[in-house]
């Protein structure tokens, strides 16, 4: 039988206890257990960034990282961009920018923009390179997608 552990977990700023498998991952804890199905599983072997979710404010690739080893740790999803169901900044701008065609990639995108435009309110287009570097996306070719971070960073200059 599975070893379980219970595990405590801040989403989105909401604090879950959970009780665990100790050889689940993160990705199949939010999607499956928790049903926070925007952070998506696309290659499953951190390779894809689809499941980039924040760990303490940095980018993860959470079906690489065991749930029971972000015990303690604040988790935000994309999920926690709109709570009240109104668009973001981010994903508004996504979408007017043409970023968003299958949408797979979208939200580990949009959390490492979020990620890079915390640290960083203005990048420039290396930065912006850089810090989606680790997210596959097999539609827009990227153009788009850098378009609407530089967009997002001409706001926040404002
Ligand atoms: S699904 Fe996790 S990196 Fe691809
Ligand atoms: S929009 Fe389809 S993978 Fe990026």
């Amino acid at each position: 039988m599975m070893m379980k552990k219970n595990i405590h977990l801040e989403i989105n700023g909401e604090i879950k206890d959970l009780t665990v498998d100790v050889n689940r991952t993160l990705l199949e804890v939010l999607r499956e257990d928790l049903n926070l199905t925007g952070t998506k599983k696309g290659c499953n072997q951190g390779e894809c960034g689809a499941c980039t979710v924040l760990l303490d404010g940095k980018p993860v690739s959470s079906c690489s990282l065991l749930a029971v080893k972000a015990d303690g740790k604040s988790i935000f999803t994309v999920e926690g961009l709109a709570p009240e169901g109104q668009l973001h900044p981010i994903q508004q701008t996504f979408n007017e920018k043409g970023a968003i065609q299958c949408g797979f990639c979208t939200p580990g995108m949009i959390l490492v923009t979020k990620q890079l435009l915390d640290s960083n309110p203005s990048p420039d287009e290396q930065e912006i390179k850089e810090a989606i570097s680790g997210n596959i996306c097999r539609c827009t070719g990227y153009v788009q997608i850098i378009d609407a971070i530089k967009a997002l960073s001409d706001v926040t200059k404002k």
